[in-house]
């Protein structure tokens, strides 16, 4: 009697158990795949939970994911147009922009708002493009707006499903043609068209520090590869001046007065700084940026865009499809209808344009920026030039050959 409702209590128990494990078990999984990939405001509290059932069941993302990581006036507007031309990538244009928008009002400091950028970047690679909503003024209601940034950067932004009015074969559309044609923006359209594609890739050069992002590098949910655009900085400050001549009042005076300025003090070269903590960490091939990382140098990929963007595309495990190649060559040979936006485009009349920065300075302009900016120039293979006559002489190359950086 006293044994069986022993029997019968530890039975009782032993079913609780059972019970538990079972709607435990079935609860964490399916938090799992309820919240990925759609509800990213979850999946942040989730990780733990939601990495682990990943490793189990060891499926890494099918996508590839792409950050193009660059500088202004580098050339990633080009850069990026490479990748947007691709009829399998889905292609966002500086998204980040929104994040630094919204929050710059505020007294966010740095590190709050490569936190805030590094989710949205997370989100957006898994075709998320509601998360945007947060950073957008005026706040789109009903996943609408029409104050997306450079949407027409993006070629998938101006063609169906998301837009009607262009066929995804036509490669001349102008960024002004799609924001008049298309109208506003459906998020939830875009959202689908970027699940339709298997690249997701975004440029920025809002996220100074490769290592900004190794949270996103580590993630097991994302396929993710880095590409560094970088580009000597002598050519970088010379583009700048030229664009946002307000910013470099005292170097422009330099060049009209012949004559450094007094107060001109430019100890900190934010390009060469930036550009040197990045290079270095990538050279120091931590684990996290094995097989994730590549450094291309603007120059190279001017010179041989062909060659440069096969080892890329290569090294992304991506095919080169024939769209991108024809886009190259209309863009390098003056016929495409390329550059309104990028005065760093390189056309057949100007081959050297990638250089032309040598002709716009003067010697001793160039010769106090590589005074600053020794080492990065060091480490990214470019030359110093030692008098007037090697600067002007654009038969002396100032970019060593050098074996790309790939972290294997
Ligand atoms: C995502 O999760 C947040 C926080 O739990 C919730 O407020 C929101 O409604 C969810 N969104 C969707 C689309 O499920
Ligand atoms: C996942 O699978 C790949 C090959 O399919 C293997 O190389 C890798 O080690 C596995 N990873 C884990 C965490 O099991
Ligand atoms: C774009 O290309 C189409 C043919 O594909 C042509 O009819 C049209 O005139 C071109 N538009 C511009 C602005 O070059
Ligand atoms: C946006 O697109 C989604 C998906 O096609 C659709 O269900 C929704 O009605 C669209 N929104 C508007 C306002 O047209
Ligand atoms: C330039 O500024 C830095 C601090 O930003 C200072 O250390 C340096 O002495 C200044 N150089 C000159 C030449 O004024
Ligand atoms: C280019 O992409 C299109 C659409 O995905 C595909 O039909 C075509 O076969 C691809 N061409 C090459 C050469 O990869
Ligand atoms: C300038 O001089 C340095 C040191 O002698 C040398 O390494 C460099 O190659 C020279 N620059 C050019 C363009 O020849
Ligand atoms: C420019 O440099 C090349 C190669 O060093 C040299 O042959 C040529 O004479 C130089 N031209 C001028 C105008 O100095």
């Amino acid at each position: 009697m006293k044994c069986s409702w022993r029997i019968v209590f530890l039975l009782a128990l032993v079913s609780v158990v059972i019970q538990y494990a079972v709607i435990r078990s079935f609860t964490s999984l399916n938090i799992c795949s309820v919240l990925h990939p759609q509800n990213h405001s979850q999946l942040l509290q989730m990780d733990t939970v939601c990495l682990a059932e990943s490793s189990l069941k060891n499926t890494s993302s099918s996508k590839s994911h792409v950050l193009i990581l660059a500088a202004t006036r580098s050339g990633s507007s080009f850069f990026g147009q490479l990748f947007n031309h691709h009829p399998d990538v889905f292609y966002l244009y500086e998204p980040v922009n929104h994040v630094q928008t919204a929050l710059k009002s505020t007294p966010t400091n740095r590190r709050m708002i490569l936190g805030a950028s590094r989710d949205l970047l997370r989100g957006l690679f898994n075709c998320d493009l509601h998360l945007l909503e947060d950073y957008i003024t005026p706040q789109p209601e009903n996943h609408i707006t029409n104050q997306l940034w450079r949407r027409g950067a993006s070629k998938a932004l101006c063609t169906p499903p998301v837009c009607d009015s262009f066929s995804p074969h036509r490669v001349n559309v102008t960024e002004r043609e799609c924001i008049q044609t298309c109208g506003s923006l459906n998020l939830t359209l875009a959202s689908q068209s970027c699940q339709q594609r298997g690249n997701v890739v975004i440029k920025t050069v809002r996220v100074p520090e490769v290592s900004d992002v190794r949270d996103l590098l580590e993630d097991p949910r994302l396929n993710l590869k880095v590409i560094q655009l970088v580009r000597d900085p002598r050519g970088v400050l010379a583009s700048r001046m030229m664009s946002f001549p307000e910013n470099y009042l005292l170097m422009r005076l330099w060049k009209m007065k012949h004559q450094k300025p007094e107060g001109l003090n430019l100890t900190h070269v934010s390009v060469c700084e930036d550009f040197l903590s990045s290079v270095s960490t990538a050279l120091r091939q931590p684990d996290w940026l094995r097989g994730r990382y590549m450094l291309v140098r603007y120059e190279d990929l001017a010179k041989d865009p062909h060659q440069k963007i096969q080892e890329i595309f290569k090294f992304l495990g991506m095919d080169l499809n024939k769209s991108v190649v024809d886009w190259i060559e209309e863009n390098t040979q003056g016929r495409g209808s390329w550059s309104p936006m990028d005065v760093l485009s390189t056309k057949r009349n100007s081959a050297t344009n990638y250089e032309s920065w040598r002709l716009k300075l003067s010697f001793d302009m160039v010769q106090y920026l590589q005074t600053l900016c020794q080492v990065t120039l060091h480490e990214l293979g470019y030359k110093c030039v030692n008098s007037s006559e090697e600067l002007k002489n654009l038969s002396i190359p100032l970019s060593e050959t050098r074996p790309f950086y790939i972290s294997q």
